[in-house]
């Protein structure tokens, strides 16, 4: 047994001088040291031994272990560390390069879009306020002058939950809200998203819109006039041309249309695709507050009288920007976004 043990380390001795690299030291430890290496192999056939010799034996084979264990990792340990020294010389770190800048984030263009219109109405007094998404039939509709079966729940395709609850088609639902918990005078703005079953290049299932409306004595559709051309030709710039058309919307009366000069021909209205030749876009939806819609919030309609008004955010944002695709917005490519910083 000693002889055979002192042939193996001298074995393994000698071939480890041959090893010069991290791999073969490990291949070494594993042929001779490993499960079914010559030493476990001997450690196994101690059992064979009569009593008295097993425990020297055992001793003596445990000691040529441990020895060439010991032996082999401290070649390991010193090629690992010749490894480490030879990469930091050819990994130099220069320290006084300058660093890499972080790419800086943007505001979404229907973010800014929506904050330039807050801020607007934010100067001239206006509040904001938020109502749910997710609506009922009598705040979507029915509070609205819009009973079922009306032919103007055909103007929005609506998304049902229920029989009796959807996805708001427009934000007007917040006028509501807010008139059956508090008292006029108000001046409010409501922004948010609402969701049509409708999808093209100038339609997507969900989009944003804003809502504002003023409710007090002596409002006149002259208030409604002056503040949303106010409001356009801030957001458009000063010269904007500015036409209010005849309309219908079921919660409003009179109710009217708000168009601006075409922003990409100037008005002319020669060969432009976006306005179709007419030199006007169509922008908002306004009207003053129907008498119906105040009777069910149980404000006297004798007394107070209020205008309102709603547009889409990614409607104006496109004629901002002249952006001719609507999907664009929802892709979130960041070229298309990084160009908006
Ligand atoms: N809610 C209308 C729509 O979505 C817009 C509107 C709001 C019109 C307020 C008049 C008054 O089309």
């Amino acid at each position: 047994m000693k002889e055979r043990l002192k042939k193996l380390e001298a074995e393994v001795l000698d071939a480890l001088k041959g090893a010069k690299n991290i791999d073969s030291v490990e291949t070494l430890k594993t042929k001779y040291l490993g499960r079914k290496g010559p030493v476990s192999a001997l450690l196994k056939d101690l059992g064979k031994l009569p009593g008295d010799m097993r425990r020297e034996a055992g001793q003596a084979i445990n000691q040529v272990k441990v020895k060439l264990e010991e032996k082999l990792d401290a070649v390991l340990m010193e090629l690992k560390a010749a490894n480490r020294a030879e990469s930091l010389k050819s990994d130099v770190i220069d320290v006084t390069l300058p660093g890499r800048k972080s790419s800086l984030g943007a505001l979404h263009p229907v973010t800014s879009t929506l904050d330039d219109i807050e801020s607007i109405f934010l100067k001239m007094g206006f509040e904001i306020a938020e109502g749910p998404e997710v609506e009922s039939d009598y705040y979507n509709f029915e509070s609205l002058n819009i009973p079922k079966d009306h032919p103007a729940r055909e103007m929005q395709d609506t998304f049902y939950i229920s029989d009796d609850v959807v996805l708001r088609t427009h934000t007007s639902p917040v006028q509501i809200r807010i008139m059956e918990n508090s008292k006029p005078p108000l001046k409010i703005i409501a922004p948010g998203t609402v969701y049509r079953r409708d999808s093209d290049i100038t339609h997507t299932p969900m989009f944003h819109q804003i809502e504002g409306f003023m409710v007090d004595e002596n409002i006149t559709f002259a208030d409604l006039k002056g503040t949303l051309t106010h409001f356009l030709t801030h957001l458009f710039g000063a010269k904007t041309q500015v036409r209010f058309r005849p309309s219908f919307f079921p919660f409003t009366e009179p109710s009217a249309e708000v168009d601006i000069e075409c922003v990409i021909c100037k008005g002319s209205g020669s060969e432009c695709r976006v306005c179709k030749g007419t030199g006007w876009l169509e922008i908002l939806g306004c009207g003053m507050i129907h008498p119906a819609v105040f009777k069910g919030v149980n404000f006297d309609s004798e007394k107070y009288t209020g205008f309102a008004f709603g547009m889409g955010i990614e409607r104006i944002t496109m004629l901002r920007y002249g952006i001719g695709d609507l999907r664009m917005f929802f892709e979130n490519d960041i070229r298309f976004l990084s160009q908006f910083k």
